[in-house]
């Protein structure tokens, strides 16, 4: 498929797909792509905070095309295939798993909360913890064993999510690192993607602040949705610094970023 080659399809006449609380889904050009659109609307505590904050969305589709552009570079498969405009990317169409894998390098929110363990401290190791995505139970934690029993996901697929978790940790640590950001913990959902007759896990939806917790590394200020969370303000003043620092451009809309910049301690 050549997606260089994309049929421009007007607003109005797309076949919405999924009205998220931070994106909409749109169907794709091609099948089995979808068109991902990014909205500035801020949700928390299970949507019963909400504010919109004007530019959000546009700072987190950079954000995401970035992180996920350079996954795919270093040969972890994502659902990215091409940022389209200031809000839109074009993706791969996945089944998503119903869970959200989180990866915890520095104990904050849930963890230090459940287990009394002070903000901040750092982790012996990584932990990943999964979370079944539903809304009316307000996404439960679960167990590999619940995955398994209810049929969410199987072992193999268990396997292949953490040893995705594990090496988006790796990439995202050092790449936050380079620029001065400690990478706390994030989130990310993973997709089945069906490709003639075989079916592989893929990192899917967005890696942004929303989904990130990223503190500066001299400061410790949060530059992440806490600043949302817990009534901080600031927030899209923090995602421009995060975007700043890795390089991508906002001010005008060039297709590539610089690169990352470089801090010096
Ligand atoms: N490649 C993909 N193919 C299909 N669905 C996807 C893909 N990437 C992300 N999604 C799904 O698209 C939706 C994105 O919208 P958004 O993140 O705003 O939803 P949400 O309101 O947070 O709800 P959810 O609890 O399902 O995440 C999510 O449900 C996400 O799981
Ligand atoms: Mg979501």
């Amino acid at each position: 498929m050549d997606f260089n080659r994309t049929r421009y399809i007007p607003m109005s006449r797309r076949r919405r797909i999924y009205e998220g609380k931070g994106k909409t889904l749109y169907e794709g050009p091609e099948p089995g792509t979808l068109i991902q659109h990014f909205k500035d609307d801020a949700t928390a505590f299970n949507a019963k905070k909400h504010q919109i904050i004007e530019g959000k969305g546009v700072l987190n589709n950079r954000i995401s095309e970035y992180v996920f552009q350079h996954l795919n570079d270093i040969g972890v498969p994502t659902h990215f295939i091409k940022r389209l405009n200031m809000r839109e990317q074009l993706i791969r169409e996945v089944e998503i798993v119903p869970l959200e894998v989180v990866v915890r390098n520095v104990a904050a929110g849930s963890l230090s909360q459940r287990l009394g363990i002070e903000e901040g401290t750092q982790l012996p190791r990584s932990i990943i913890e999964f979370y079944y995505k539903n809304d009316q139970l307000g996404d439960p934690m679960v167990s590999e064993e619940h995955i398994t029993a209810f049929g969410w996901a199987t072992p193999q697929e268990i396997d292949d999510m953490m040893a995705l978790a594990i090496r988006v940790n790796d990439f995202l640590t050092g790449l936050f690192l380079g620029v001065g950001i400690r990478l706390v913990d994030f989130k990310m959902e993973c997709g089945r993607l069906f490709e003639n007759d075989m079916m592989r896990i893929i990192v899917a939806d967005e890696i942004s602040p929303d989904s990130c917790r990223l503190w500066d590394i001299k400061s410790n200020e949060k530059m992440d949705k806490d600043r949302f969370r817990r009534d901080l303000g600031g927030l899209l003043e923090a995602y421009t610094e995060v975007a700043k620092r890795l390089g991508i451009l906002i001010e005008n809309d060039r297709p590539a970023g610089s690169g990352p910049v470089l801090v010096k301690s």
